[in-house]
């Protein structure tokens, strides 16, 4: 945390008596802590929430957890204590991946299983993109399963083809949508590894984001490889390093039947890790719907 100098606060609360309060999450930037009390304005109204909203933020409470909301892709998802905030880096995969989806499958539906759902925000966006789909959600959290129950309302899915349970993925896989199989699985798993979450990540996160969202290793792309690969013609996972992408192309590198590769996001860091059958039974061309996605293949 930088020290913000007199001067600084001085120039602040001259310009808003609220200001200073939002200086300490912007790293003492003037500018930046400007836009963010633009954006609170714009989404409060009354004089006391505005105050409030920068009480908060003092303390490092996150802004979509304040303002109750986070724009992904075109939706507008309602976010809360005890859900994962939507990250940059998922909206753009998910935005990559949803452009190369066909219309619907050559049958006429294409099913997609997104596991670790919390706010919905990638299971959603293939609903509101693909009417046609049947799309299942699978997260763990009871608070997590209300956020995304109240999204499928606000954004106006309920009479989409959606189903979503609250489930361990990490148990019993094999009775969650017991004998469904589908087109494609998406994750965004937790694979923040305990200690680099404790050295890494900040104050914010750590204080008020749930560390169940956020904190394991292997353990989810051990139980793609081993339970939910037998369900599915391709799947998407987003990943943490390139460790937990070489788990899973290790994994099914003993099959013939796979062709894997890597995402790498506009940072330059491994972000998904993807799969898809050489010859699917349903007929979908899914090499075309990866074909934004790799520069790395395997
Ligand atoms: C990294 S967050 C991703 C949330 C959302 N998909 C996104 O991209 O913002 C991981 C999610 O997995 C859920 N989760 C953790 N362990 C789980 C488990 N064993 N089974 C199902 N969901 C789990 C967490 O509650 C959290 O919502």
């Amino acid at each position: 945390m930088p020290r913000i100098s007199p001067a600084v606060l001085k120039l602040a609360a001259i310009t808003d008596r609220r200001l200073p309060y939002l200086l300490r999450q912007n790293n003492g930037n003037i500018s930046e802590a400007k836009q963010e009390l633009r954006w609170i304005k714009n989404e409060l109204s009354s004089s006391r929430s505005i105050n409030m909203a920068c009480w908060l933020r003092f303390n490092a409470v996150p802004l979509q957890y304040v303002l109750k909301s986070q724009p992904f892709g075109p939706l507008e998802l309602s976010v809360r204590p005890g859900v994962l905030i939507p990250r940059w880096e998922t909206e753009e995969w998910c935005i990559d991946l949803i452009e190369n989806l066909p219309d619907n499958g050559p049958d006429g539906n294409f099913k997609s299983l997104d596991l670790c759902s919390g706010s919905g925000c990638i299971g959603l966006s293939i609903s509101h993109a693909r009417p046609t789909y049947s799309v299942s959600l699978v997260e763990f959290s009871s608070k997590a399963i209300a956020v995304l129950k109240d999204n499928i309302e606000r954004l106006h899915l309920r009479d989409r083809n959606i189903q979503c349970i609250q489930a361990d993925i990490l148990k019993n896989s094999e009775s969650i949508y017991a004998n469904e199989k589908f087109n494609i699985i998406t994750c965004n798993p937790p694979y923040i590894p305990s200690d680099e979450f404790v050295k890494e990540c900040t104050t914010s996160v750590k204080m008020y984001e749930p560390r169940l969202a956020l904190v394991a290793d292997m353990e989810f792309y051990d139980n793609l490889v081993k339970h939910w690969i037998h369900r599915t013609e391709s799947f998407v996972y987003e990943v943490g390093d390139i460790r937990q992408c070489q788990h899973v192309v290790n994994g099914l590198s003993h099959s013939n039947q796979w062709v894997t590769g890597i995402k790498y996001d506009s940072n330059n860091k491994a972000r998904c890790v993807y799969g898809y059958q050489t010859a699917s039974a349903s007929g979908v061309d899914y090499g075309k719907i990866f074909s934004s996605f790799s520069t790395d293949r395997y």
